[in-house]
């Protein structure tokens, strides 16, 4: 019989996750099969509970989810405890653990581009929620040189600060203020939703003064290339989309769940086709 793993989300309609899933479990030969439930927010504890009830081997969680599914796990990790948030549920004989595996899953298309070692590297991370948690918290656990959080609001990049303090100096800035000196910046990477679809227009910063051959990554990945990421090409940048990010953190929850490792590179060929 298949082993029964899925994503709790709302609204999930469009979701990817369920194709990029199962064609891996085909793939592997291995019997799990993917489900996409959505899930008011009212329900979320009936849904946790279900996942014991009808021994789910795990879900992954997304949007409006992450945050309050905390509240209805035996166990978190640390990573997971630190960002906020948990994407990925394990169930071990009813034993519910949660994890984040979204910033761990950024870290591994990072690396991938650029090797392991951050730890000379300034990073600038424009915007300050969620996505932005994740990839923050989980480069200063991996180490960097210096982290700087630009965004809108200013108080929540320096709440984010004072999540990330580690080693590595850390401060935040408003955009306009990092805009001066981009000059400074090894890797920025783009977590906010300015410039998704259907608003492809939008750019959230501008990128006049980067190093020719710096790093510039958006965590969006439709559109694939966005604007933003246009503009760091034509300034000699190194461009890196949103579609590792998405595919390692599946990736991570397929490893946990069933102990096989998937074809990354098939992965992120499929979610380029999905999209279209
Ligand atoms: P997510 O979970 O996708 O990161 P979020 O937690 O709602 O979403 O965070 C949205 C981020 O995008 C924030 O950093 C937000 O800036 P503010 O904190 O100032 O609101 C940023 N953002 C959203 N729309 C923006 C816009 N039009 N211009 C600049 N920043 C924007």
């Amino acid at each position: 019989m298949k082993q029964l793993v899925g994503l709790f989300g709302h609204p999930i309609g469009h979701s990817l996750s369920p194709v990029m899933h199962n064609t891996q479990y085909e793939r592997l030969q291995i019997p799990y099969t993917y489900h996409a439930f959505d899930v008011e927010p009212d329900r979320l504890k009936e849904a946790v509970e279900a996942i014991r009830a009808l021994r789910l081997r795990g879900v992954n969680v997304t949007v409006p989810h992450k945050v309050d599914v905390m509240d209805y796990l035996d166990d978190i990790e640390e990573e997971a405890k630190q960002i906020g948030a948990v994407n990925t549920i394990v169930n071990d004989d009813g034993m519910l653990k949660g994890y984040n595996t979204d910033g761990r899953g950024y870290l591994l298309s990072l690396t991938e581009r650029i090797g392991d070692d951050l730890s000379d590297k300034h990073v600038l991370v424009v915007g300050a929620g969620g996505a932005a948690r994740a990839v923050a918290v989980s480069l200063s656990r991996h180490g960097i040189g210096q982290l700087t959080i630009a965004n809108r609001t200013v108080t929540k990049a320096e709440v984010l600060v004072d999540l990330c303090q580690g080693w590595q100096s850390t401060e935040a800035k408003t955009i306009e203020q990092s805009e001066k000196c981009m000059d400074e910046y090894d890797i920025i990477i783009q977590t906010t939703s300015v410039g998704m679809s259907p608003n492809t227009n939008e750019q959230p910063m501008s990128l006049q003064g980067i190093r020719p051959g710096v790093l510039v990554s958006d965590l969006i990945y439709n559109p694939l290339k966005t604007k933003w990421l246009q503009e760091a090409d034509n300034l000699g940048a190194e461009v890196l989309d949103g579609v590792g990010m998405f595919v390692y953190q599946g990736a991570l929850a397929i490893e946990y769940w069933t102990g096989e490792k998937p074809d990354t590179k098939l992965m992120r060929q499929q979610v380029i086709e999905s999209l279209g």
